[in-house]
């Protein structure tokens, strides 16, 4: 009687395990993107590759797969077949800012996998984290690195200028999206692309197709952060005149606010490989404006080699080169070219204006705040080694990471000199304990002085400088190992500037006394200093009066 009843019940036990495995439903290949302001708004695709009826439950709380728990639901938007995959796009408006929501994919089969995604801030005052890169066409190893490491990394978005796949036929675009769920969060975060067509793309519709973009010909503008931002997709697959040409014109002109600008666009004007051809026509069309209204950053592919300039402008005066010239008050930055996983090419074409340039798989990490905007080469080869970031230190290069570091610096900083002064904040530091009194070991005391340098701030910086202040971020002299700080004292004070390491111990500490009222600027040694992340502190009379971050190495 016994025995028959364990014989029921692991019968029993065995439809249990049985329907539940296929409670799980076939909603897979999971995207985000955006058609409207990506602060309140997420386009979330997938491929339904059976089951009826997927309805898409979300909301702030993660109540994993209880469904029913999710306040808010919504039945796909769209729904379209290509590329063999029966695309699936939600729609989603007036979303929180700076909000993570929650979702799972019901549908008569059962539950999807539990995901997330994030909303980016409606202000200029938080900072972002942008991937951007293009060109994952072939070497499916290189790709798949690529892929991890965004995982890694955990932008806000990522910029992808064109060439997904080799021959955009329906297999590789599936393998395409399954190895896109690779850049997925280890916690379900999906992050949102940003997409340009390339050449690869046959047509216009498959970006319509498969990642819901808004508009037919795959050019359009989203603004981030308020005013922050504003990032340009172009399409160099059409006419680079004409209609694209006079909207992007437009565009800029009534967007004169945005504190930054970024492009991306496949083909690159300037290619730094020999065996593909210069384009004047985009130089004539897009480059005068880039110039014209300020553009920050251009971010091209398609030849497969690393590239970066100095600011440039068109030009066709005495030191110019191929149609540019280097302006460091006025140019803008090209970054590229490719390297997500395309078949690698020769760097054999530098300009008087290439900053640096090479030859291996990597994509670029992008920081932009209303002060900087930072960039980093990131080469991807090796993702498993790299840490993941958690989503308050994504600006601190996580452990493992290959940090492209050639002889023009490994960061490239573009700073907004129109920038406002930096909003008050509390003078307690928030996770960071105050540093000792006398710490023992490196400590800095009156004989370290002496590597601190005075010099006289110019005017107009003066006027900016205000005694408050976010945690800025500072780059080294990549030759002498300085760093310059600044600070303005109201009264006579002692001044303490301070170094903490990333362990939140104290390296080194100066003590300044009696320095009269006025604006500083100080150059620190940070030549003897090891490799690191460092916290300076700057504190008058014991008050905390400004705050920097630096990366040494
Ligand atoms: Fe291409």
């Amino acid at each position: 009687m016994q025995f028959k009843t364990i014989k029921y019940l692991s019968f029993f036990l065995l439809i249990l395990a049985v329907s539940t495995l296929s409670l799980q439903a076939k909603s897979i290949r999971f995207r985000a993107m955006w058609r409207s302001n990506p602060a309140t708004s997420m386009v979330v695709g997938w491929d339904q590759v059976s089951g009826n009826n997927p309805v898409f439950y979300f909301g702030e709380e993660d109540r994993g797969k209880n469904y029913q728990a999710y306040p808010a639901q919504q039945k796909p938007d769209k729904v379209m077949m290509a590329k063999g995959m029966n695309n699936h796009f939600v729609r989603l408006e007036n979303l929180r800012p700076n909000t993570i929501y929650y979702f799972v994919v019901v549908d008569n089969e059962g539950v999807s996998r539990r995901l997330s995604f994030k909303t980016t801030p409606d202000n200029p005052l938080q900072r972002l984290s942008i991937v951007g890169g293009g060109d994952s066409r072939n070497n499916r190893d290189a790709r798949l690195n690529a892929n991890r490491l965004v995982s890694k990394l955990r932008p806000d978005f990522i910029l992808f200028s064109g060439d997904f796949t080799a021959d955009d036929n329906a297999p590789q675009w599936q393998r395409w999206f399954d190895d896109w769920q690779m850049t997925l969060g280890s916690d379900g975060r999906l992050f949102p692309i940003v997409v340009a067509r390339g050449n690869h793309e046959a047509t216009n519709k498959t970006m319509t197709d498969l990642f819901d973009v808004k508009f037919g010909d795959a050019y359009y503008a989203l603004s981030f952060g308020g005013n922050l931002l504003r990032v340009y997709t172009l399409n160099t697959m059409i006419p680079s005149g004409g209609q694209q040409k006079i909207w992007l014109e437009t565009d800029l002109k009534s967007h004169r606010n945005k504190i930054w600008k970024i492009a991306q666009y496949h083909q690159a004007i300037k290619p730094h490989t020999d065996s593909k051809p210069e384009l004047n026509e985009l130089l004539i069309n897009w480059a005068t404006l880039f110039h014209k209204y300020h553009m920050d950053i251009a971010l091209e592919s398609d030849a497969h080699v690393v590239k970066w300039t100095w600011p440039i402008r068109p030009s066709r005066e005495p030191g110019s080169e191929e149609g540019f010239i280097r302006d460091d008050e006025h140019g803008t930055v090209y970054l590229g070219e490719g390297g997500w996983g395309a078949p690698l090419r020769n760097n054999n074409d530098d300009k008087a204006w290439t900053r640096n340039s090479g030859s291996f798989n990597q994509f670029k990490w992008i920081f932009v705040d209303q002060y900087h905007i930072e960039v980093r080469t990131i080469g991807t080869k090796g993702a498993d080694k790299v840490a993941e970031v958690m989503d308050y230190n994504r600006f601190v290069v996580p452990q493992g990471l290959n940090v492209w570091s050639p002889s023009n610096g490994d960061v490239l900083t573009v700073v907004n000199r129109n920038a406002p002064p930096p909003p008050p904040e509390p003078e307690e530091i928030t996770g960071i304990e105050d540093p000792q009194e006398n710490p023992d070991g490196l400590g800095m005391d009156a004989d370290n002085v002496e590597t601190i340098i005075d010099e006289a701030p110019p005017e107009s910086q003066v006027k900016k400088e205000n005694d408050h202040g976010t945690i800025n971020w500072l780059n080294i002299d990549p030759v002498k190992k300085t760093v310059k700080v600044r600070y303005n004292l109201t009264a006579k004070s002692k001044v303490d500037i301070i170094i903490i390491d990333n362990k939140l111990q104290e390296v080194t500490r100066a003590t300044l006394q009696n320095q009269d009222p006025g604006p500083y600027i100080k150059t620190l040694d940070f030549s003897k200093i090891q490799d690191g992340g460092y916290l300076i502190i700057i504190k008058a009379n014991g008050k905390v009066r400004r705050r920097y971050r630096v990366k040494k190495g």
